[in-house]
């Protein structure tokens, strides 16, 4: 099975990142709804992916194994960590599905993401069945909130850096991954939508 690289670094906030940081706070002191607290950390990251000088240098350094996940910081509520994956041409995440909501914004490259449907037949026998294809070019965020169509593989797509931000709505320093689980043991079968959705939450695989 894949591992996710853990979490690294030390958390350095510029203005720009404090700014996001205390918008972000005030959405989730005010909203319970992880679906509206997604679409408002979305809301903030848009315009904070358009000025990326608040990424210091060593937030930009890749890792030639695999894709790297640089910590910028986390909220003092603890409610939400800030980090910067970097990505060498051709790097991918495993696929996997994570612990809590999850915004994510590029600032330069190409990113693809890769949703996956979790399905089941009368035998038991379970299968990933890919669903959305999606290109993410630079400015643009997307929000995955579980357990709706969580389980995703992201990638590189193009042939240079990629960077992105990611926004999790936990403490990152406590749990060191936003991965919940990985499903690289599966078999993926392209367009077989038959047997039963599994509540993959609480599904062994
Ligand atoms: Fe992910």
């Amino acid at each position: 099975m894949s591992v996710s690289p853990e979490v690294e670094g030390s958390p350095i906030t510029t203005a720009g990142l404090s700014t996001f940081i205390a918008d972000v706070e005030a959405v989730v002191a005010t909203e319970s709804d992880p679906h509206r607290v997604a679409e408002g950390v979305r809301h903030f990251l848009a315009p904070l992916l358009a000025h990326p000088d608040f990424l210091a240098p060593e937030h930009r350094e890749p890792d030639p194994e695999h894709y790297r996940v640089h910590l910028l910081a986390v909220a003092p509520s603890r409610r939400f960590s800030v980090t910067a994956l970097v990505w060498l041409p051709g790097q991918v995440t495993p696929i996997h599905d994570h612990i809590c909501w999850c915004v994510v914004g590029v600032v330069q490259g190409v990113e693809r993401e890769q949703r996956f449907t979790l399905r089941e037949d009368a035998d038991g026998d379970r299968w990933l069945a890919p669903l959305d294809d999606v290109l993410v070019p630079p400015g643009s965020t997307a929000a995955l909130v579980p357990p709706d169509e969580n389980i995703h593989q992201v990638r590189n797509a193009g042939d240079a850096l990629a960077i992105s931000i990611h926004v999790y709505g936990d403490d990152l320093t406590t749990c060191m991954s936003s991965i919940n689980q990985c499903f690289d043991d599966l078999s993926t079968r392209p367009g077989d939508l038959t047997g039963s959705p599994v509540a993959w939450r609480r599904a062994k695989v």
